[in-house]
């Protein structure tokens, strides 16, 4: 009977065990709000000052400190530990806020964030520089990359897309007031479709102009088309529509130079160098011109064409120096964007401030995204494994970087977007020629308006 007992008992926590391992892969957030929290919580407590003395973040008590310890109780003086905030729990992970001493500074901590991460047995440990004096370390308890979920709550203004995730669990906003122009490279399959897809479905509720160019006929953008102001999908469209759009740019560039005009007396607060300072009733709305397949542009096979190219990249590069004041932006994407593209590529690449990226098959590509950033980010890119499409690595020209992954949406789901957003594309009269062909809803079948009545008689 005894030995049936412990069976049983034997039993029941090993199918406990097994169940706990289940849910902790196939669900980490559920594993982590019922189980990893608290643990990690009671870890932290228990153990917070014995490993910051490990890990070298205590200090010698002051003088009186030492004093007072020493007069009330006889326990020996220790070295203190950085003051403890709160412990700010979060669904993926926790949040602290740490007083550091004196003589200390935030390298000092992050230096011992990986040795911090396996003291409290969390996925990962980051430290934020809050202000002068205090570090925020925000432990994430699980791989938030491997199934992206974004934030419900990102604080997101105009021309700002909370576009992924990052490794530390908060949003990447792609901000084209900070940022203008953005390139985005990776190998084919990496990724880069969808992060323009996520981008443009961001932007599609916005009072912004999109603009596409996608040489591969248009599969990528063509679904977008009823958010489209325009759309080219190939070289000979795209050399009709850069000067339309350069052309467009210089408009605005009058039109802020005779506000700037309007009168000796004109406030200051009045004259403006960007769209931004003119009164709303008369500032243009921005655009964004997204083009997929950049190398499309820069390929050619005969003479006459070589013209038309150095034509757009021209025009491009105009865009990239020039457009930021006029509202215009861009979000370029490409395999490889080097020198061997041609005239004019290795310009227009350092023209984008911005940079992902997504997996690439040699160091070289990534260099060409990533190298005048940062050397470890470029190690970082080149070890994105294939079997996670979408994770990237984001660099900006600071030279700082971090790891991101896109969430997954599907084509019919941004392209419902763009249909039920089609309304808020605002009229640029230069662009109309250039509208893409939006084909007619299909009307659902909804059947009869009344049933058949069968005549008896
Ligand atoms: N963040 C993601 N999560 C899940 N699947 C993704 C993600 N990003 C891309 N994929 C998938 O990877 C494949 C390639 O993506 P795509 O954006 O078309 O790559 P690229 O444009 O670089 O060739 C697609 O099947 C897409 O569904
Ligand atoms: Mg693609």
């Amino acid at each position: 009977m005894t030995d049936l007992v412990t069976w049983a008992e034997l039993g029941g926590s090993l199918a406990a065990i097994g169940g706990a391992a289940y849910v902790r892969h196939a669900h980490p957030a559920a594993y982590w709000s019922t189980v990893g929290l608290p643990v990690s919580v009671a870890r932290l407590l228990a153990s917070y000052s014995s490993t910051m003395d490990a890990c070298g973040l205590t200090v010698e008590p002051s003088r009186w400190r030492a004093l007072a310890v020493r007069a009330t109780t006889r326990r020996e003086v220790r070295p203190v530990p950085p003051r403890r905030g709160m412990i700010r729990p979060t669904s993926t992970g926790l949040r602290l806020r740490l007083r550091l001493a004196p003589g200390q500074e935030p390298a000092d901590v992050a230096a011992s964030a990986e040795r911090l991460r396996h003291a409290w047995g969390v996925h990962a440990v980051y430290v934020r520089d809050v202000k002068p004096g205090v570090v925020e370390l925000r432990l994430v308890g699980f791989d938030v990359l491997r199934k992206v979920r974004m934030p419900r709550r990102t604080d997101a203004g105009p021309l700002q897309v909370p576009v992924a995730l990052r490794e530390d669990a908060t949003a990447f906003v792609r901000d084209y007031q900070a940022v203008p122009h953005e390139l985005v490279l990776g190998a084919t399959l990496s990724g880069k479709s969808m992060f323009l897809r996520n981008l443009l479905a961001g932007l599609a509720a916005q009072p912004v102009v999109l603009v596409g160019i996608d040489c591969k006929r248009g599969v990528e953008l063509a679904p977008f088309a009823p958010r489209l102001s325009a759309l080219a999908t190939d070289p000979e469209q795209a050399a009709e529509l850069l000067p339309v759009l350069v052309k467009e740019m210089e408009d605005r560039y009058d039109l802020i130079k005779a506000r700037q005009g309007i009168a000796p007396g004109t406030p200051d607060e009045e004259i403006t160098s960007d769209i931004w300072g003119l009164p709303e009733g008369e500032r243009p709305a921005p655009i964004v011109l997204f083009v997929d397949e950049v190398a499309e542009l820069f390929l050619v096979a005969t003479r006459k064409e070589e013209e038309r190219r150095d034509e757009m990249v021209t025009q491009l590069i105009r865009l990239a120096q020039l457009g930021r004041a006029a509202g215009i932006y861009l979000e370029v994407c490409g395999q490889r964007f080097g020198a061997e593209l041609g005239k004019g590529a290795t310009m227009l690449r350092a023209q984008l401030t911005g940079r992902v990226c997504h997996r690439v098959n040699d160091e070289a590509s990534a260099k060409m995204a990533l190298g005048d950033i940062a050397p470890e980010a470029v190690w970082a890119a080149c070890a994105i494994a294939a079997e996670l499409p979408g994770l990237a690595v984001v660099g900006d020209t600071s030279g700082g970087w971090s790891r991101i992954r896109t969430p997954y949406l599907s084509l019919a789901d941004a392209a419902a977007t763009c249909r039920d957003t089609a309304h808020l594309a605002p009229d640029v009269p230069a662009l109309t020629p250039f509208h893409p062909y939006v084909p007619p809803v299909p009307v659902k079948d909804s059947g009869p308006v009344a049933a058949p009545e069968t005549v008896t008689e």
